[in-house]
């Protein structure tokens, strides 16, 4: 109840910066289409807007609404997005940035250059399907009312009888090549293949330039070749320029694309480089936790290329000190040394030492945040226990992890893949039902130590985490076939038949 009282003013502040905003991103774009009308025709902008005040007010009003339609589709279908201040701007700024860069190809080398599938393609990278469609249909109509109420296609060199034609032409392709830029891009899997986008989406834009300019193949064919041409080239550039400022984006709003999660999960990333060479034991530990993390979250409708990244870095923290893991000793055990305490605090604190260095190295928050949460506040059993034997009581605080606890399902997810995966491997018998039994154990205990409570992960979830867990070991570990010991003579005749050891 208490924790309800405190949330509701959080959720109001966070509302009332969005909606600051959503004001702010408003007059920015009034200012970029002012600026517009000014470059347009510098000697007389003024004239021009004191001539044109109808058409001028309908453009401050419908761009005050299309911007009213964002923030109501967030509030309605998104709630989460539209309390992230962040997120929000990273949209609104999508939007100026492509609005730019259309005006000034458009301007400054040819109206039908203008890389219109660009935002489409950048936005589904970004952000998902659905909301790259909507924001895709969206772009559209504001550069169709921006064409409509500037001078922009007055003072662009086309045609006065062709302004309108091209005015909704443009609307079109911006909704058909943007929209099949989404499909395309959302299928990507590396980001050279963004270039590919561009090329895919030349084709319904070619298809609709044929099918508009029809009338005029036969009576000005040179015209209509250089525009078709033109087009083609806009959309390759909306490849190019979606592949160039995709980093930028990355970087600035700290987004995780799945091109970045795959360049992070590449054994040449430099870190992971660190963890192989350094910490060979931990490296292999976080490869098996990986596969594991990966094939839950698929299961439960997670993603699953930040789960398997956050996985290959859950660890990275025992770099510090990696002899102090058991998955990294030989021979020397550096707790036969210490004491209890001294060795709970080696354990409990690459859970923060993994944070800063993911932080310190610019790895996204996300995956951050798993280094930090995966143990929870779980207490350290084995030093727990050594404590209280050597001097008879100790104080659990000091062998528990610090936490906080898991806050995403990726997090619930590895905190129990890495566990489960450290105790299966500790296990003579891998049999299925033992593996069952170990997952059930595990995931009871963390439910009993209150570990799930900040995580929206539900009890069927964890069902489905725990069988698919089962599922996933039993081809880790998998059964290995006794090989007979039969031993052959020169004659090739066999000379013993005892059943030997597993040579798998
Ligand atoms: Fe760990
Ligand atoms: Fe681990």
């Amino acid at each position: 109840m208490k924790e309800k009282q405190n949330a509701k003013p959080t959720v109001g502040r966070k509302l009332g910066a969005s909606v600051a905003v959503f004001f702010g991103c408003y007059f920015i774009m009034l200012l970029i289409v002012f600026l517009m009308t000014v470059v347009n025709d510098p000697k007389h902008w003024y004239a021009y807007l004191a001539g044109h005040s109808s058409e001028s007010l309908t453009l401050v009003v419908t761009i005050f609404f299309l911007f009213a339609i964002v923030f109501f589709y967030y509030l309605f279908e998104d709630f989460k997005t539209l309390l992230k201040v962040k997120d929000l701007f990273l949209i609104f700024t999508l939007l100026f940035i492509s609005t730019i860069i259309c005006y000034i190809f458009g301007r400054f080398i040819h109206f039908y250059s203008r890389p219109l599938a660009m935002f489409a393609i950048l936005a589904i990278c970004l952000l998902n399907r659905r909301q790259a469609i909507f924001l895709n249909f969206i772009f559209g109509l504001l550069l169709f009312v921006i064409d409509l109420c500037t001078n922009t296609l007055a003072t662009s060199g086309l045609a006065a009888s062709g302004i309108s034609a091209q005015i909704f032409s443009s609307f079109l392709l911006t909704f058909l090549s943007g929209t099949f830029g989404v499909f395309f891009a959302g299928s990507a899997k590396t980001r050279g293949s963004l270039l590919l986008t561009g090329v895919f989406t030349a084709v319904p834009t070619v298809i609709v330039v044929l099918l508009f300019n029809l009338p005029e193949i036969t009576s000005d064919w040179i015209d209509y070749v250089s525009a078709v041409g033109f087009r083609i080239l806009a959309c390759i550039l909306s490849g190019v320029l979606a592949l160039a400022l995709l980093p930028f984006f990355e970087w600035a709003f700290n987004r995780l694309t799945v091109f970045r999660l795959r360049e992070l999960t590449s054994t040449d990333a430099a870190l992971l480089v660190r963890l192989k060479k350094e910490a060979p034991g931990t490296f292999n530990h976080s490869l098996i936790v990986a596969q594991l993390a990966e094939s839950c979250a698929v299961a439960i409708g997670e993603n699953a290329e930040l789960a398997r990244a956050a996985a290959y870095y859950h660890d990275v923290g025992k770099l510090k000190e990696p002899e102090g893991f058991t998955e990294n000793q030989t021979d020397y055990n550096l707790h036969d040394e210490i004491t209890p305490e001294l060795s709970a605090d080696i354990i409990r604190s690459h859970t923060k030492n993994g944070y800063d260095l993911l932080i310190a190295n610019h790895l996204p928050k996300e995956i951050a945040c798993v280094a930090l949460e995966h143990h929870g506040t779980l207490p350290i059993k084995y030093f727990y226990d050594k404590a209280v034997r050597y001097s008879g009581d100790a104080d659990l605080r000091d062998f528990s992890y610090f936490g906080p606890l898991p806050q995403s399902k990726i997090s619930a997810i590895i905190m129990v893949s890495d566990a489960v995966e450290a105790a299966v491997r500790a296990m003579a018998d891998r049999s299925p039902e033992q593996v069952e039994k170990v997952c059930r154990s595990i995931i009871e205990e963390r439910m009993d130590l209150g570990q799930f409570d900040e995580c929206d992960i539900t009890m069927k979830e964890l069902t489905i985490i725990k069988l698919t867990l089962v599922e996933a070991l039993s081809g880790v570990h998998h059964h290995r076939v006794k090989y007979p010991n039969i031993q052959f003579n020169r004659d090739r005749e066999a000379v013993s038949t005892e059943e030997g050891k597993d040579n798998g």
